[in-house]
């Protein structure tokens, strides 16, 4: 049954033009299980949105439910800033035995605002910081969030242009095959890289997707990406990938750039790290890197606790 002009009009009348994947389904959701999602008339959808990658173990997957329902009936913290709380610690020790170090990863774990971009925006910042550079090269069609720092390395034009202010300090260099392989892989970044006449300012780091999601699922080649790792060991620049779409297993591995066998220096994690669509967001990065004062980089919702359980 079609959405009457009733049941829309709050959203039509009072919810922002901004709004956009409910346009393309103008229903009224209820309730969600595993893979579907029930409208208010009863009708059931299959969700292959799935939350954008938030929901890799469906909606309110019963196994996370209950721990959080667990968590809640007990009066878990909710609220923690960056407390040190039962549940951080929980998170951290199994993320450190069950993710990383399986990996022989030994980076250090921060926890920026609970979005993909604000663990984008810290990376950023980090590898400024760490380098004293302010340029940061990305990729054509790459995506990385919608604040002012990501959006200055994302290259979607509609995207950029809200913005409103000048988008600086960010380099677009062209993605695997982005020149159909006519090209051979970086000629054009070393050449610029090694030439002081070419207006390049050496860039502080390399922020790249291994597969790139919003810019239209274009995958990297392993040697791609082995290749362009060399390059930043060779080019003093840090590497970070943003696992934020195609982390916690979408390409097979935990880590998508794990098949590559590189290590980036500074990794982005979201979408379906809390397991259950909660918001929450991480920022690994090696423990040299580690130069933050205390509040460098704050935020009120960084202790998202029931994610920390369900993740
Ligand atoms: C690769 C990548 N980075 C960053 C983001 C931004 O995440 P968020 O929407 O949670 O800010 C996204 C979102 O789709 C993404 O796919």
């Amino acid at each position: 049954m079609a959405i009457t002009e009733a049941e829309t009009s709050v959203f039509d009348a009072l919810e922002s033009q901004v709004r956009s994947y409910c346009r393309g389904w103008p229903r009224v959701f209820e309730y969600a299980r595993g893979s579907y999602l029930y409208d208010e008339d009863g009708h059931v959808y299959l969700d292959f949105f799935a939350g954008a990658g938030a929901l890799n173990y469906g909606h309110n997957n019963p196994v996370l439910k209950r721990a959080l329902l667990d968590y809640l009936e007990r009066d878990g913290v909710t609220h923690g800033l960056d407390m040190s709380t039962t549940a951080k610690r929980a998170f951290l020790e199994t993320f450190r035995d069950v993710v990383l170090r399986p990996r022989g990863l030994d980076h250090k774990v921060m926890f920026p605002g609970p979005t993909g971009t604000n663990a984008v925006e810290a990376a950023l910042k980090l590898a400024r910081k760490v380098k004293g550079r302010e340029s940061i090269v990305s990729f054509t069609n790459a995506f990385h969030g919608m604040s002012l720092g990501s959006l200055a390395v994302t290259g979607n034009a509609f995207k950029r242009a809200g913005a409103g202010v000048p988008l600086v300090h960010g380099t677009p260099m062209p993605f695997d095959r982005y020149l159909d392989g006519k090209v051979e892989d970086f000629l054009w970044f070393e050449r610029l890289l090694e030439d002081s006449g070419s207006g390049l300012n050496r860039p502080a780091a390399v922020i790249v997707e291994t597969v790139q999601g919003e810019g239209g699922i274009n995958v990297a080649r392993a040697e791609w990406l082995r290749a362009l790792a060399d390059l930043c060991k060779r080019q003093d620049m840090l590497l970070i990938v943003d696992d934020i779409q195609m982390g916690c297993g979408r390409t097979g591995a935990f880590f998508s750039f794990e098949e590559a066998g590189i290590t980036p220096d500074i990794i982005t994690v979201s979408k379906s790290i809390s397991g259950y669509g909660m918001p929450m967001a991480l920022t690994l990065f090696r423990p040299e890197l580690d130069v933050w004062e205390p509040g460098e980089h704050n935020g009120t919702f960084r202790g998202n606790n029931p994610a920390f359980v369900t993740a």
